[in-house]
């Protein structure tokens, strides 16, 4: 079989299992999503690679590998001022995606069945392209990346999720087990579910694929559409930090950053030994990783976000620029207002009075609707340093993002 034979019959087989068992299998809403993913809003991707709240709103968003579109959904309707076009390979992930996004009213959104390969067929470049899941499950991953960062604009960013080898070691026995037992019948997914249901209810008690499978995952594996994108899949290709570099540096886009950043931080895991945390800080930046890599076997995924430079960086080291930049609170926070809050990941936060007083100010003087003139950093802290600190803080958290002055 030469390569591209090869390709389509590796494609081919993707599409039927996800005909077969559309994923995610959310169920389709008549109004808006509920809650939000900062992932998913262009300010907040804007400002996590470059620091700045971005200049415009007005974006076209490639969702590649849609599914039945619930990361679409979402990005039509938190940035109601973007293009948004998803696309996918399986024909009923598409067929669900649409009817979906009809039945919320996102009018913001087209939906194409399309492979990432053939993306050149769409005219034009993006600012941003989510792909989430989906070139771990190409015949080709890299070629996948390249297509896609053909189509990235300048300037523009890619938030890519692929899984990780080592937190999967057990889910990949258990595919081989499954695709051994099935034989000549690998291909019908039905029977690979029922094959792999059987063989975990047959295995003895403290099994560790057993254990792994109960204490991990079978809360979201009761739906069989979960159960078989994990242990039938006909395509799939796991990373290792190394892998993963591998990847990033064959794809011509720079890496701005792992997108869940508090996962690779060392400190979560040597901070009882301040000695030990302290040389193991001095190792290289990648080297870091590969060590949480190796201590954390919990990690099962690798997300992070890739840029096509030139892009801009602010810092916001200097305070004349801080003091001169445009503050407004993030809208990815729940329970606002409230001294008591869910931040852009979900987790609860506590917000000092300053703190909460500066969010309030934000929020009349730059938010949706405001009830004051527009105020710069400079305008609501006064000239004060300790205050300033206060804004990078809250700038880090995630609490408020910073526009530069002069572009708006
Ligand atoms: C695990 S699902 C992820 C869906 C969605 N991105 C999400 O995170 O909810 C993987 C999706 O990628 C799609 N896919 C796989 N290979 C593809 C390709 N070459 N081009 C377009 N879509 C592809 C599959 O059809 C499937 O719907």
């Amino acid at each position: 079989m030469d390569d591209l034979t090869r390709t389509q019959a590796v494609s081919d087989a993707v599409a039927s299992l996800y005909n077969t068992y559309p994923f995610p299998p959310e169920p389709i809403l008549d109004e808006a999503p509920p809650g939000y993913n900062w992932r998913w809003y262009w300010p907040t991707v804007h400002s996590f690679c470059t620091g700045a709240a971005p200049a415009s709103h007005k974006v076209r968003v490639l969702d590649a590998g849609c599914g039945t579109g619930v990361s679409t959904e979402y990005i039509s309707h938190l940035n109601p001022e973007s293009e948004v076009l998803g696309i996918d390979l399986s024909e009923r992930a598409i067929a669900t995606a649409t009817q979906r996004c009809q039945s919320s009213r996102a009018t913001n959104v087209q939906f194409r069945q399309l492979s990432i390969y053939d993306v050149e067929q769409i005219e034009g470049e993006f600012d941003w392209i989510n792909c989430v899941g989906v070139i771990h499950h190409m015949p080709d991953p890299l070629r996948g990346l390249q297509s896609l960062a053909t189509k990235l604009a300048p300037g523009g960013f890619i938030h890519l999720f692929v899984y990780a080898a080592i937190g999967r070691a057990e889910i990949s026995l258990m595919q081989r087990a499954i695709a051994l037992v099935q034989g000549s019948q690998r291909g019908d997914y039905r029977d690979g579910v029922q094959v792999g249901r059987q063989i975990f209810a047959s295995l003895p008690e403290g099994n560790r694929l057993k254990q792994r499978e109960r204490d991990r995952w079978a809360m979201e594996n009761h739906r069989d559409e979960c159960f078989a994108d994990m242990y039938v899949h006909p395509q799939e290709v796991d990373y290792t930090l190394d892998s993963l570099f591998e990847l990033i540096d064959a794809s011509s886009l720079e890496f701005v950053g792992f997108s869940n950043p508090q996962v690779w931080q060392l400190d979560r895991l040597l901070a009882s030994d301040p000695a030990l945390l302290n040389r193991a800080k001095q190792l290289p930046g990648k080297d870091q990783y590969r060590l949480v890599e190796l201590l954390d076997p919990e990690i099962t995924h690798f997300e992070w976000f890739l840029a096509r430079p030139p892009y801009p960086h602010f810092s916001w080291d200097e305070d004349a620029a801080l003091l001169a930049a445009i503050p407004t609170r993030n809208p990815c926070m729940e329970g606002w207002p409230s001294q008591s809050i869910f931040d852009h990941n979900y987790q609860i936060t506590s917000l000092d009075q300053t703190e909460f007083e500066f969010l309030k100010a934000c929020d009349a003087h730059n938010g949706p609707n405001p009830e004051h003139s527009q105020a710069s950093v400079a305008d609501l802290v006064g000239q004060g340093r300790a205050n300033l600190e206060l804004v990078r803080q809250m700038h880090q958290r995630q609490l408020i993002l910073l526009e530069p002055p002069q572009r708006i």
